[in-house]
């Protein structure tokens, strides 16, 4: 019924992720400070708002929606919106359903969130050594997201590992992560870190591993294939010869991916970011609460998506405020 989102580069918006919470159980040195000032229940959008919003979206013609955070499965009653907007997944109007998590909550989700459709998920996992990961998350409990993963695999939900590549943190472990995702039967995907959130002390630039140099030590052992591959995100992929696992590189900073962007972001206080690296939102709470026709707030999409940016400006080699952001990743979802 309406015209499908189109910005000003011609880029269809097929993709929509949505955080539903600033909150999160865990603190990862790279996305949260240490002591976060999260915001009052009022801010938030209730699960009827979220779920108006995204179901405008579906509207205008948004095929993929992934509920982020903060960690999305710390939101009370979050299965009560996964069940509702799943709706969209039966009536063939959504192809696809999914999450990122930090997997400390999946053990209590993985059957409802399968049996309400969903296929495939992502989490967050950048080393399996128990105490760097009570450092890196600053406290969390890594057999707790491992009980995670496997209780996901057991419902039937595929798997991607998220791993940001944090040189002097997890460079030793980068093959101890294949061969545990080839074990397991789960697709791993590396990120570059962002410059985002706090850079305090210059630790973001040190722990900067290019992911050129990752698939550099990737090709001393393993034959790396390259793949046209997609799973609709900004990961490209490369198959290993030797074991057929599927690798993705998430490369901001290495290999800009914006020129195909299909994606926006919705925070939970629904502002709604055009570009993960610019600052410009378009506030959605607004009309969603001015109203409860969807005329206004479909409005402010169009008009949001029609200022959409060509790329983000992340960039280390400038220094001061150009080339990094001080919102948290947390803010946006990722
Ligand atoms: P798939 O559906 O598996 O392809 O997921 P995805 O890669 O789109 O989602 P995921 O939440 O796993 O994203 C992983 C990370 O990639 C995010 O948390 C971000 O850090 C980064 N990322 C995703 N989209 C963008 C983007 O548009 N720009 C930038 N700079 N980073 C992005
Ligand atoms: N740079 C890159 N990735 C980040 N994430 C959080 N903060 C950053 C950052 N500064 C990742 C998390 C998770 C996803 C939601 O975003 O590890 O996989
Ligand atoms: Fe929480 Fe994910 Fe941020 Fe870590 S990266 S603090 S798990 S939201």
């Amino acid at each position: 019924e309406h015209a499908p989102l189109i910005d000003p580069f011609a880029r269809p918006i097929t993709y929509l992720r949505v955080s539903v919470t600033d909150r999160c159980d865990f603190r990862c040195t790279y996305c949260m400070a240490e002591h976060m000032q999260f915001l009052p229940k009022k801010e938030l959008l209730s699960l009827e708002e979220l779920d108006r919003l995204c179901s405008a979206f579906v509207g205008l013609g948004v095929k993929k929606l992934r509920i982020t955070g903060g960690e999305p499965l710390v939101r009370r009653d979050i299965l009560t919106f996964f069940r509702r907007i799943s709706r969209h997944l039966d009536s063939g109007a959504l192809d696809e359903l999914t999450l990122t998590t930090n997997g400390s909550q999946l053990a209590r989700f993985a059957d409802d969130l399968a049996a309400l459709g969903m296929r495939r998920i992502n989490v967050s996992l950048d080393t399996l050594k128990p105490e760097k990961f009570a450092a890196i998350t600053r406290w969390g409990r890594l057999d707790q997201v491992l009980e995670g993963i496997a209780a996901a695999k057991r419902a039937g939900l595929r798997v991607k590992i998220n791993t940001v590549a944090l040189k002097g943190f997890n460079e030793d472990e980068l093959f101890d992560l294949i061969a545990w995702c080839e074990a397991e039967g789960h697709d791993l995907t590396f990120i570059e870190v962002m410059p985002m959130g706090d850079m305090g002390e210059e630790l973001r630039l040190d722990q900067y591993w290019p992911l050129s140099d990752v698939r550099k030590a990737m090709a001393e052992r393993f034959t790396l294939l390259e793949t046209e591959e997609t799973t609709g995100g900004p990961a490209r992929y490369v198959r290993l010869q030797e074991t057929g696992q599927r690798i993705g590189f998430i490369t901001p900073l290495t290999h800009n991916f914006c020129e195909s962007c299909n994606r926006v972001r919705v925070t939970c206080t629904g502002e709604l970011f055009m570009c993960l690296g610019q600052e410009d939102a378009a506030d959605l709470r607004a009309p969603l609460r001015a109203s409860a026709d969807d005329a206004a707030l479909i409005e402010a999409i169009r008009a949001a998506i029609a200022r959409k940016p060509r790329g983000h400006d992340f960039d280390y080699s400038r220094t001061g405020v150009a080339g990094q952001m001080s919102r948290h990743m947390s803010h946006t979802g990722g």
